[in-house]
């Protein structure tokens, strides 16, 4: 289709990356042409063979998935099972994947294709740690001027972290990783707390996903009846934040999303804050606008557009 965003998917599934990636893979307007994993919600074995089963419910065995970096650039991984629960897609029961991991890493099936492609053309959507990102671009600087757009989730400002007082989950796990990227000169879009804190799964929202009737529907109903829990607790909500979607909804339908253009720094020093994003929301300082940073969002416009696709699925 004229027009249409080729994507690279690079995640850790996680509920709602699963969302993400269906979201994707309805939506005419974006071609995936791969996904790439990474260690961060669970393990880098789960996460490889969930972006399969995931890839399946969808109806879409085609798209390659390739695992990558099990662990991040310098430190320990820090898992997040309390949220996504053991398998990391814990919910729905889904089926042993029958299609293939493909053979080789993650960064260099990234550094391959993005080589190979016209340059500006291929757009990357990062939905956990940073650390693929990180390594294609240590391989090889050259994809820095040839992607098009990085549009990820991660970091917090106003509203403070998840994993730490100071920390997002995604930035917190590879600070490294994250710095690498934000100081790359890559045009990025960054969906933070800030706005996926507005997008809740309300019971009424996840109730119109299972009434759509499809097997999608019922597995995505499942996956966020299970993922919510643990946010529901933590901040006596309707529904917990839906994050990785947004990264998607954005590149389909960007007036949905409010943001503005700003300097953005990643702490990797201080224990206390490892991992903050330090965002220039205000512009008091001089340094260089590096991110477009988004904060507000219709949600009654984002969920309209996630059912109305999902219903698109098998
Ligand atoms: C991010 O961390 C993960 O748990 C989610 O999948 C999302 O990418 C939110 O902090
Ligand atoms: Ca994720």
């Amino acid at each position: 289709m004229a027009g249409t965003r080729r994507i690279i998917i690079d995640t850790d599934p996680g509920q709602d990356d699963a969302v993400a990636i269906m979201l994707a893979l309805a939506s005419p307007e974006i071609d995936v042409v791969g996904i790439t994993t990474v260690a961060g919600n669970v393990p880098l074995a789960l996460t490889q063979k969930n972006a399969r089963k995931v890839c399946e419910l969808a109806g879409r065995p085609d798209i390659p998935v390739y695992a990558g970096a099990d662990a991040p650039l310098e430190r320990k991984l820090v898992t997040a099972e309390y949220v996504h629960g053991k398998t990391g897609l814990d919910g729905p029961d889904l089926p042993e994947p029958k299609m293939e991991l493909q053979d080789g890493h993650a960064a260099d099936f990234i550094v391959e294709t993005l080589m190979a492609a016209e340059a500006g053309t291929i757009t990357l959507c990062p939905l956990g740690p940073l650390t693929n990102i990180a390594l294609a671009l240590q391989k090889e600087p050259a994809i820095a001027r040839r992607i098009r757009e990085i549009v990820l989730m991660g970091g917090g400002f106003f509203e403070g972290g998840n994993t730490t007082p100071a920390a997002e989950f995604n930035i917190y796990v590879d600070p490294q990783a994250a710095d690498i990227v934000f100081r790359s000169g890559i045009p990025i879009t960054v969906m933070p707390l800030d706005v996926t804190h507005k997008v809740l799964t309300k019971a009424a929202r996840v109730a119109a996903f299972r009434n759509i009737g499809n097997r999608v529907g019922v597995a995505v109903s499942e996956m966020l009846s299970f993922s919510e829990r643990f946010d529901e607790a933590k901040y006596g909500t309707d529904g917990g934040p839906l994050h990785d979607p947004c990264v998607i909804a954005w590149l389909v339908r960007p007036e949905l999303f409010k943001g503005r253009d700003c300097n953005v720094v990643i702490e990797t020093q201080s224990e206390l804050t490892l991992g903050m994003t330090v965002v220039d929301w205000w512009g008091v300082t001089k340094r260089p606008k590096n991110a477009h940073v988004v904060r507000d969002v219709d949600d009654d416009g984002f969920f309209a557009l996630l059912t109305e696709r999902l219903a698109a699925l098998p």
